[in-house]
């Protein structure tokens, strides 16, 4: 018997203009999951779920259409069919959520990055995290029945991620400026993925288009130039925004509230309906965040909310 647990923490997606396409991993909170290497083969599956905690009965225990065993059960075919090891055991996964579902901070990502960089130590360290990665972005399928990779990619690889192409997978990393700091702020309410996907336009104007990747190319300058004036100027986001904040109560209150306490800017965080913000230090994020709870409970819903101030993880998923 050997047990490995392994940590990866939430993300943000799109970080206002990069839909789909920019990501980035905050320090905590995070999930952590527990596998435990047996030889004795189970008779139905490799893997098996021993027990999830914090999602309160949510989240289903059948391995294949759990996140974290779905992807663990993709990694042990591909090392079979690819690295040549044919495991012949039993892994049984405990699953610990810390992180909130259908929040917007990357949820499933998250377990299925800390799944996979245990299932990978267990095995020997048969793949690279890039090579794992691809397997948390089938998770991202069953969790929510799309592949995006804005989430998965980020919580394995740690820093801000920009996905150049889906097909082939072409991921770059892009280290976070030194006193850049994120104020994540989750009201205490849900917001499905595939829904806040289903508001969004399949087609854009070029208007549109030439206004949103202006933005992108401007972000990622800023953020390795460690410019933060242009990475405030950047967070702008005129194609998932407009359609997905309505859906959110109180999201206009709250973004007001941020920029007003310094904030270089501020957009939803993924699909919401947690929304972030971005400052240039440590203190005005803390007053940013504390702004916009403020703004959560003051707005019309009156919504209580959890909140974090984080720097940028450059880690990824680890082992603990
Ligand atoms: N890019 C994804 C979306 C992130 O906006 O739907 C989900 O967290």
């Amino acid at each position: 018997m050997k047990t490995v647990k392994g940590f990866a923490s939430a993300t943000v997606g799109n970080v206002a203009c990069g839909f789909d396409v920019l990501g980035f991993a905050i320090t905590e909170p995070g999930d952590e999951v527990i596998l435990t290497l047996s030889d004795r083969a189970h008779t139905d599956s490799p893997v098996s779920i021993s027990a999830i905690t914090g999602d309160g009965g949510a989240l289903p225990l059948d391995p294949k259409k759990n996140t974290s065993s779905f992807v663990v059960l993709k990694f042990l075919e591909y090392i079979r069919a690819h690295k040549q090891i044919d495991f012949t055991g039993h892994i049984s996964l405990e699953l610990r959520k810390h992180l909130p579902l259908s929040s917007g901070m990357g949820s499933s990502a998250a377990s299925a990055a800390a799944a996979l960089i245990a299932a990978n130590e267990l095995m020997g360290l048969p793949c690279s995290k890039m090579e794992l990665v691809h397997f948390a972005i089938e998770g991202e399928r069953v969790a929510c029945g799309s592949a995006h990779a804005d989430n998965a990619a980020p919580a394995i690889l740690g820093n801000f991620v920009l996905i150049r192409s889906y097909t082939p997978l072409d991921l770059i990393t892009i280290p976070s400026p030194e006193h850049l700091y994120c104020s994540l702020v989750h009201p205490h309410t849900e917001l499905r993925t595939a829904y806040a996907r289903s508001v969004l336009p399949q087609e854009i104007s070029l208007k549109t288009a030439t206004q949103q990747w202006g933005n992108v190319g401007a972000l990622v300058t800023g953020l390795l130039t460690s410019d933060y004036d242009l990475i405030g100027r950047s967070l702008v986001d005129v194609i998932a925004e407009p359609k997905r904040a309505p859906l959110i109560p109180g999201f206009f209150e709250v973004k007001q509230a941020a920029l007003d306490s310094g904030a270089l800017g501020c957009s939803i965080a993924g699909s919401g309906p947690s929304i972030f913000a971005f400052s240039s230090s440590e203190k005005t994020a803390l007053a940013v965040g504390n702004a916009m709870k403020e703004a959560f409970l003051h707005s019309k819903a009156h919504l209580q909310s959890d909140m974090w101030v984080s720097p940028i993880c450059k880690e990824g998923a680890r082992i603990l």
